[in-house]
């Protein structure tokens, strides 16, 4: 999201009057005063549904809860970190690449002080939880920033099992190390698995060279650079720097991606030193994988094997055995296989990019010297891969279907040049907001109108895809040039919530806007 802006801020001004949430923000927004004056979306002095409003408390206090508190710290700050054999200076979460798993069960409540010592603002989105809103860590819509040396502390009821992760909802921040996953265990599930392991995917270029802020000016500037022959003169310039794209690929419907990272990572850790993920001979693995790259889309294989897929962005869908899947920014995808004996290639290919982050798994019974070769290209890459249609919720997480309340049709539009990305040919928050009321049916037709693909995100709900009720259930669904794809939720969740895409490039020049719970 672009930078808190006077508009931004003042539309968050107008939601939280009376909030409790609201103290930091006026004594440093310095526009206090603004309250009730003009909204980004021109929908002056029309009441809104705000992260401090008395149905948000009470949609928390009807979750089921464990009467459990589990309590966390986390510490964003400057880092330097080890990445293969390279030091470099990065911002992480208390020193690590990804920051630490958070695991809780169900119906757990989270508590999270989160102390923030970098050098700008920041927030926490804890992505794919429907959360109360006051929570959801969006900067000037349901929060006010965390400033450079303060605290803030993060506290909601984790509603549903499932693979999810945490990040910053600031500026490139995501871009840097500043990630973690967030596991929510279901104490009534069967398991079936020995070994659970969290596979997290990243795109890396910060500290080597540039930095994520750099690639966003330069990207911004190209169309301001255009024709000035200057523009061959970035160093690691990107995609489409000549209007021609430089990544393609077939299955993301041409271009993949706008910038060329270095490094590609499984759990901070590039090829060259590739993490091995040990299994008893004989057992079941649990596989979560999670996308926290910020431009890359990443096709995840298991050589030899063929998975199974039993979760899409923590929701559980009819098993299904594939032997690829392409997992978009901010996805996740679980799956359980079980590994025969040896040692085995477990590589992430990222999308049109070539270049590939790898794990090695290997059963108890194999020699630990046993390693497959590096750089290897498993053949299932290239076989039977999961494709959308393919996933059916199960029976338990079902959408019924319904006439829909809200039936809106979201054109994405941007280009490269200039490097601007919006929705209906508008950048955030020129977008009028969608206004829902809550227990109403809400139906959203994404059509993209663009060359490239994009990773659509909606907050604090997980929809269900197409008009089947067997459609799966997620909250990040990637959409290809050209398609028009209909996702669907029920209205349950008061408060304000962003829908846009995930890549974080693409979400700081403008791709996305708001879906706003209004009163009755
Ligand atoms: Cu994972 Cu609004 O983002
Ligand atoms: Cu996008």
């Amino acid at each position: 999201m672009p930078p808190p802006s006077p508009l931004n801020r003042r539309r968050f001004l107008q939601l939280s009057a009376g909030a409790v949430v609201l103290s930091a923000g006026c004594a440093s927004g310095g526009e206090s005063g603004s309250p009730g004056t003009t909204s980004p979306a021109g929908t002056a002095g029309a009441p809104l549904i705000g992260p401090g409003d008395p149905s948000v408390a009470a949609a928390e206090g009807a979750r089921s809860s464990t009467g459990r508190v589990a309590r966390f710290d986390l510490r964003a700050a400057p880092a330097r970190i080890g990445i293969g054999r390279r030091e470099l200076d990065t911002w992480a979460f208390d020193g690590v690449i990804p920051g630490k798993e958070i695991r809780v069960t169900r119906g757990d409540t989270v508590e999270v002080a989160v102390r923030n010592d970098l050098l700008q603002d920041t927030t926490i989105h804890w992505h794919g939880l429907a959360l109360r809103n006051d929570m959801d860590g969006v900067h000037d819509l349901t929060q006010a920033p965390i400033l450079p040396g303060e605290s803030f502390t993060y506290r909601f009821l984790a509603p549903h099992a499932g693979t999810y992760w945490f990040h910053p909802h600031m500026g490139t921040q995501l871009d840097r190390a500043l990630y973690a996953p967030l596991i929510i265990e279901d104490p009534d599930e069967p398991g079936g698995y020995d070994v659970d392991q969290v596979i997290v995917l990243d795109d890396w270029l910060d500290g080597i060279g540039r930095t994520p802020d750099d690639v966003l000016a330069a990207l911004a500037g190209m169309n301001m650079d255009m024709g000035s022959g200057s523009m061959g003169s970035m160093p690691g310039m990107d995609h489409g720097s000549m209007g021609m794209p430089a990544f393609e690929s077939e299955i993301l419907g041409g271009d993949a991606g706008d910038v060329d990272y270095p490094l590609h990572l499984i759990n901070g850790r590039p090829t060259a030193d590739r993490p091995t993920i040990e299994v008893p001979a004989g057992g079941r693995l649990r596989l979560r994988f999670i996308n926290a790259g910020s431009d890359t889309a990443y096709r995840v294989a298991l050589g030899g094997h063929r998975m199974t897929v039993t979760h899409t962005d923590g929701f559980p869908v009819e098993p299904i055995e594939v032997e690829a899947i392409l997992i978009g920014m901010g996805e996740r995808y679980d799956v359980v296989v079980q590994p025969q004996s040896g040692a085995w290639p477990l590589v992430a290919l990222a999308e049109g990019k070539d270049l590939t982050a790898e794990a090695i798994i290997r059963t108890s019974d194999a020699a630990a010297t046993q390693a497959p070769p590096a750089g290897e290209h498993p053949a299932e890459l290239d076989g039977r891969l999961l494709t959308l249609t393919d996933l059916r919720a199960t029976e338990s997480v079902r959408l019924d279907t319904r006439p829909p309340d809200v039936d809106e049709l979201i054109k994405m539009t941007g280009s490269m040049m200039p490097y601007s990305w919006g929705f209906d040919g508008a950048t955030f928050p020129q977008r009028a907001p969608i206004e829902i009321v809550q227990g109403q049916r809400v139906r959203l037709t994404f059509e993209n109108t663009t060359t490239m693909w994009h990773p659509i995100h909606l907050h604090g709900h997980t929809f269900r895809v197409g008009d089947d009720p067997s459609g799966p259930r997620k909250d990040t669904v990637n959409v290809l040039p050209g398609q028009r794809l209909a996702v669907e939720f029920d209205a349950d969740n008061p408060g304000q919530w962003m829908i846009h895409c995930h890549n974080t490039y693409h979400l700081e020049r403008g791709m996305a806007m708001v879906a706003s719970y209004v009163p009755t």
